[in-house]
């Protein structure tokens, strides 16, 4: 794995252009499979979950082509994502490969499109980042109530709907509130149902409606979306369209803090500050300045960062994927700050990696207290999942010394670029190939077969 050399202490200023949202567009290049034509994507940022979902879709039957890189008009800024084309070529396959499914939560977003343009779906069980439990009840719960019928097969997750969906009320809402994949799952479906969906306990994030933006232009009827209640009037089909997907907010985000650790100044090009407005509200508190100008976000530090408390919550609560890139800041705070993670309560790995460069944070149960201390030191820290590795990246720039990240194929799912973006505007960020595994032939010796492996049981359990 790649690791990065950071060396710390150097100030950021400058402008960086924000890529398009990754989490807008890993569903939203599930929906294109319920399409004839070309559909054209632009600002599918380049990372390793899109190529992931790429693949995904070239298992079922799409031609995907990305055209040439973006040239930034910024000074030594990296080039950026060229515009993605997905149509559909063969509509008869159902099943994606198992690896790329289990390695990015998203995957789960093939389920309603292939169960509501070709009738099945055979999915393992998705993966993705380690930061709790993640659970798909409430996906397959919607989609149940749509007609579909899931079973579980050879370690695969089997739907079935061959007589097509129906419209249904369907309450979305989990104990942590509603669920953003579960929501753009079941309304993508329910543009081909027959009749009416509401879904009711909706999540609100700015990807649902970004999706549903999508669909609307692809001939689907939805209303609502961006509240807690959606309602989608069934159409018979849908066509490709042309779509450009929202900025990341949370690398939005985690550039801002970039600038308010580093003691800098950075402007965002296309950032939205309307979709960060109570993480705005917190790094304000802290002691940032931000303002929204000409379509950029502008961000300046403060003299010292202040303690803040904050929960994650539902948008427009506190998004938990920027809970550590905060604590990150808050451990160089003047005061003692509090965080209360509510969607993912064991999202705190980042917490014993910030300690080793000197942070003071207690965790208990799904509450960190953070004791600010006056700087951060240098050190080897491990990121365990994209956020946290974010985390990590800020905290190394901030300190004194050099600081080494290691597994940065995490940052990799999730940020575009990031280490080039970074030094364009004065961060000093050395990536380091993995060194490549060493084979050992012993001559005259027959290579070693591949361990068999058991197959699981067949039988059918009903899962919803
Ligand atoms: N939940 C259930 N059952 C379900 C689905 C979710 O109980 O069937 C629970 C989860 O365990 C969690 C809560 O509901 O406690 C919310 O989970 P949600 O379903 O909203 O998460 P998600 O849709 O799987 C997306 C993002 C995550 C982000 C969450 C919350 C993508 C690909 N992932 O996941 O992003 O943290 O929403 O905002 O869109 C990241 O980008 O680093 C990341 C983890």
């Amino acid at each position: 794995m790649d690791h990065f050399l950071i060396r710390g202490g150097s100030r950021l200023s400058g402008t960086v252009e924000i890529s398009g949202s990754k989490n807008a567009a890993l569903p939203i290049m599930a929906a294109c499979l319920m399409t004839d034509g070309i559909n054209r994507l632009h600002r599918v940022p380049a990372l390793s979950d899109i190529d992931a979902m790429t693949r995904l879709l070239v298992d079922l039957g799409c031609r995907v082509r990305r055209e040439a890189p973006r040239k930034i008009d910024i000074p030594n800024h990296p080039d950026l994502d060229g515009a993605m084309t997905i149509e559909v070529i063969d509509p008869t396959s159902v099943d994606p490969g198992d690896d790329d499914a289990r390695s990015m939560r998203a995957s789960i977003c093939m389920l309603g499109p292939l169960l509501a343009r070709r009738g099945k779906a055979i999915l393992a069980q998705p993966g993705g980042c380690s930061i709790g439990e993640r659970p798909i009840d409430l996906h397959l719960k919607g989609l149940s109530k749509l007609g579909a019928r899931f079973y579980r097969e050879d370690g695969c997750i089997v739907g079935e709907a061959p007589d097509g969906l129906r419209g249904a009320t369907v309450f979305l809402c989990g104990a942590s509130g509603p669920t953003v994949l579960g929501t753009i799952n079941v309304m993508t479906a329910a543009t081909l149902a027959e009749g009416e969906t509401r879904i009711v306990g909706a999540a609100c994030e700015p990807e649902v409606v970004d999706t549903a933006r999508l669909l609307n232009a692809m001939g689907a009827k939805i209303t609502g979306a961006g509240t807690s209640e959606i309602v989608i009037e069934g159409v018979k089909q849908l066509h490709a369209v042309e779509h450009t997907i929202i900025p990341d907010r949370i690398e939005t985000g985690t550039f801002m803090v970039a600038a308010a650790i580093t003691g800098g100044e950075l402007r965002l090009r296309g950032a939205r500050l309307d979709h960060l407005v109570a993480f705005v509200d917190r790094l304000e508190q802290a002691g940032a300045k931000v303002i929204q100008q000409n379509g950029d976000v502008l961000v300046r530090a403060g003299d010292r960062p202040q303690s803040v408390d904050y929960v994650t919550w539902p948008y427009p609560g506190y998004p938990t994927d920027l809970q550590a890139q905060l604590m990150a800041l808050l451990s160089t705070a003047d005061g003692k700050s509090r965080v209360i993670e509510h969607i993912y309560p064991q999202r705190f790995k980042h917490a014993t990696e910030l300690a080793k460069m000197g942070a003071q944070i207690d965790v208990t149960g799904s509450t960190a207290w953070i004791d600010g201390v006056n700087t951060l030191v240098a050190a080897t820290v491990r990121a365990s999942d994209l956020r946290a590795s974010a985390a990590l990246l800020l905290a190394a720039m901030s300190a004194s010394g050099s600081s080494k990240l290691e597994r940065v194929d995490h940052i990799d799912r999730g940020y575009e670029k990031i280490e080039q973006k970074l030094a364009c505007v004065g961060a000093e960020i050395d990536r380091c190939p993995a060194k490549p595994k060493l084979t050992v032939s012993v001559l005259g010796r027959e290579p070693e077969t591949a361990p068999t492996v058991e197959p699981e049981r067949t039988d059918r359990q009903i899962v919803a």
